[in-house]
């Protein structure tokens, strides 16, 4: 997007709002919009110029595909070539919610949204601010984290205006959001169903329904250079800060006295609950050692955070990766560029 546009700020609150927000959409506009994850930046999924809008104002690598949202199940159909019973079971247990289901796209679907995929990612939220703007807008509609592109997601309208001020047409905001990572993506256009990226909704959640889940190895493992991805997300550099994000792994004790060793100016770390007072130096935290619910929550504000107190090397606390920790310790191991440090 060349020129500046500027970016009207809506309140959820507003009935006229809502509105406002359905009626940029239908005409080719992008808006951002709250979800139960993560802010998206929206736009007509069915409009190939409105999807190539998104790409612009977020500097997103063209090969990267958009998920698309829906508020009634009756609008998936249109969008893929068959919906198989095991996809139907899913949307039964976990829709409306943070999951999205990959299959073969119908032609309705845009190059733009797909961007090259012979595949279509759908994901039906379950926030109410969400669905009643994707009912004003009367289509589906694509949506990434309304984020520049490699940044941290928003979870709250100031974060979508610290990156997109100027490059979108509206914000609508609705609160920060809960789940505070993105959705679990997952592809049912293999014969085995496999794991994407985690989020919300686990791994171990998926398996009683499906039985078998295979977990891609770019979950948690970085790409061999000119590796194929199945998920093309996975192999750009994510949600980092301007700092150098470090993990830690091993025992509170290991950290504390790793971190003391090395403060000095610009060195913060990025700590649980309640361990700020033992460490020398400026500290934030990102939720409750045992919480990974509490940790996804608040990690992405906790890394805008610390860019604006002006960290150049942030040390982070190691979650553990399971449940939803998969998503929290996917999440930062990208901010971290797979950088790790075993202090055992
Ligand atoms: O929670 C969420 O999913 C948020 C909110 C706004 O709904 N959206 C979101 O979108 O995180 P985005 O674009 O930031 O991440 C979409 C991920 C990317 O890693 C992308 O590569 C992958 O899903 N993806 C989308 N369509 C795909 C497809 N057809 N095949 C494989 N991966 C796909
Ligand atoms: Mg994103």
């Amino acid at each position: 997007m060349d020129e500046q546009k500027k970016t009207l700020c809506l309140s959820a609150d507003r009935e006229d709002d809502i509105v406002a927000a359905g009626r940029l959409l239908k005409n080719g506009g992008l808006v951002a919009i709250p979800t139960e994850t993560v802010y998206g930046l929206a736009a007509n999924a069915l409009n190939g110029r409105a999807a190539a809008a998104i790409f612009a104002a977020k500097g997103r690598p063209m090969d990267n595909p958009l998920i698309v949202h829906i508020s009634n199940l009756e609008q998936w159909g249109p969008l893929v070539t068959e919906i198989p019973p095991r996809a139907m079971e899913l949307a039964r247990q976990f829709w409306p919610g943070p999951l999205t289901i990959i299959l073969p796209k119908s032609d309705l679907i845009p190059d733009e949204v797909s961007a090259g995929q012979d595949t279509v990612a759908v994901r039906f939220p379950s926030h109410p601010v969400a669905r009643a703007v994707i009912d004003a807008a009367g289509v589906p509609l694509a949506a990434p984290s309304a984020n520049l592109s490699g940044s941290p997601s928003p979870t709250e309208a100031a974060h979508v205006m610290a990156d997109l001020n100027g490059r979108i047409d509206a914000v609508l905001d609705g609160g920060p959001c809960i789940v505070g990572v993105e959705s679990t993506v997952l592809t049912l256009a293999r014969e085995v169903p496999r794991l994407l990226r985690p989020g919300g909704v686990t791994p171990e959640q998926l398996r009683q329904v499906l039985g078998q889940v295979e977990i891609d190895p770019a979950v948690l493992n970085p790409l061999g250079e000119g590796e194929k991805v199945l998920s093309p997300g996975m192999k750009y550099k994510h949600y980092s800060p301007k700092a150098n994000v470090i993990l830690l792994q091993g025992s509170w004790q290991q950290y504390r006295d790793f971190v003391n060793q090395k403060a000095g100016p610009g060195v913060f770390a990025l700590c649980y609950d309640g361990e700020s007072d033992f460490l020398q130096v400026p500290t934030v935290s990102y939720g409750g050692r045992q919480n990974a619910g509490e940790q996804a929550r608040h990690l992405f504000d906790a890394l805008r955070q610390l860019d604006k107190a002006g960290a150049k090397v942030i040390y982070a606390r190691c979650p553990e990766p399971q449940g939803v920790g998969l998503a929290v310790y996917n999440r930062l191991i990208r901010a971290a560029g797979f950088e790790v440090i075993q202090l055992d």
